[in-house]
């Protein structure tokens, strides 16, 4: 069984379907207090349990043969995180301690897990690539850079082989339209952008036009979620053919403005979506570009849908047919 930790969240329910759809046997490991059971595709096992509580999480092992792990369960908000840093260490940094003590007891060898760009901080150059140096400006990415620190020394010790996935701007959905991004706080720039023409809000705020960039907004390098699921999937089966720990990032190698996706989504929704400047929110870098070469080199990925037009396509499938997400289903 591969044990998807975080299953019911955004990215994770998309990779429990991709891999039950590749054949695989998934169980799901997800505390529900982001994630939506509704989510969870009905072909998984789904156990209901936090990784914090050793004892629950234990029984999951103990009851099945976990042959690797893809681990999403993480608190993910960047500006959450600087204000409670300490829920951050304690759910991303001690639930992963506790991911560990498993796999060594029962002798797991493999996972694969969401790394962030945010692990870059503002960046020296771009695009970025794995070796550029890290330095985190939030809690958010310090825990995920402790956690890929607290992996190599693993691998080390006890011969666990990990990769280590750093996202850039993950979006879209899944082409059937069934699963998408609803967060309860959503705090993202296309889901929000796609709230003005579902009726859920009159404007879109653009968070500064004075940065560096050809039209004063910020630039960032959007990746479907089903290509991010596809680099899971390569990055699994390159741990089973015996390679060793690798971290790679994961974006199109493009980048887009926020202005840039507004009117994308005027173009794919037909709404006139108006859009009002305000202030720079604070912690974000101006430019974040992938080099996703690596990636390209070692697990021969290519993402396949990189046009931005697909990507906020894809998300108002899933949005305009479930504007209000997975509540009720
Ligand atoms: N933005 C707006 N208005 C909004 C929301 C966002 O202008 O209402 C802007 C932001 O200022 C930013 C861009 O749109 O310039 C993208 O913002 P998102 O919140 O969608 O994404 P971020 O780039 O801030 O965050 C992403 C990931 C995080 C990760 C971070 C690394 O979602 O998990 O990159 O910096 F930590």
């Amino acid at each position: 069984m591969i044990l998807v930790l975080g299953g019911a969240g955004y990215i994770g329910s998309h990779a429990v379907k991709m891999l039950l759809d590749a054949g695989e046997t998934v169980g799901v490991v997800d505390n529900l207090e982001t994630g939506h059971l509704a989510a969870v595709d009905t072909r998984a096992k789904f156990y209901n349990v936090d990784l914090r509580d050793l004892n629950a999480f234990e029984s999951v092992f103990s009851e099945n043969e976990v042959e690797s792990i893809i681990h999403f369960s993480a608190n993910s908000l960047v500006g959450e995180s600087v204000s409670l840093p300490i829920k951050y260490f304690e759910n991303n940094v001690a639930g992963a301690v506790n991911v560990l003590k498993l796999m060594e007891k029962y002798g797991v060898k493999r996972i694969v897990f969401s790394s962030t760009a945010a692990v870059y901080g503002e960046p020296k150059q771009v695009p970025i690539l794995e070796d550029s140096e890290t330095l985190p400006t939030s809690p958010y990415g310090e825990s995920k850079l402790m956690m890929e620190k607290m992996f190599k020394w693993a691998d080390l010790a006890h011969g666990i082989r990990f990769v280590s996935l750093r996202y850039f701007n993950v979006a879209g959905a899944d082409q059937s339209g069934d699963i998408g991004e609803a967060h309860g706080v959503e705090t993202h720039l296309i889901p929000l952008v796609l709230q003005v023409p579902l009726g859920k809000r009159k404007e879109i705020t653009i968070f500064g036009d004075d940065y560096p960039t050809k039209d004063g907004t910020c630039i960032r390098d959007y990746i479907h979620v089903t290509d991010l699921i596809d680099a899971h999937m390569r990055a699994l089966d390159y741990l089973r053919q015996g390679h060793g720990s690798e971290i790679f990032n994961l974006g199109s190698g493009d980048g887009f403005s926020v202005k840039e996706i507004i009117d994308v989504a005027r173009k794919v929704t037909g709404h006139e979506i108006p859009a009002v400047i305000a202030a720079r929110r604070a912690g974000d870098p101006s430019t974040l570009i992938a080099s996703s070469e690596k990636a390209e080199r070692l697990l021969g990925w290519k993402p396949k849908y990189n046009d931005v037009e697909t990507i906020v396509k894809d998300a108002w499938n899933w949005h305009s047919k479930h504007p209000n997400g997975f509540v009720g289903l």
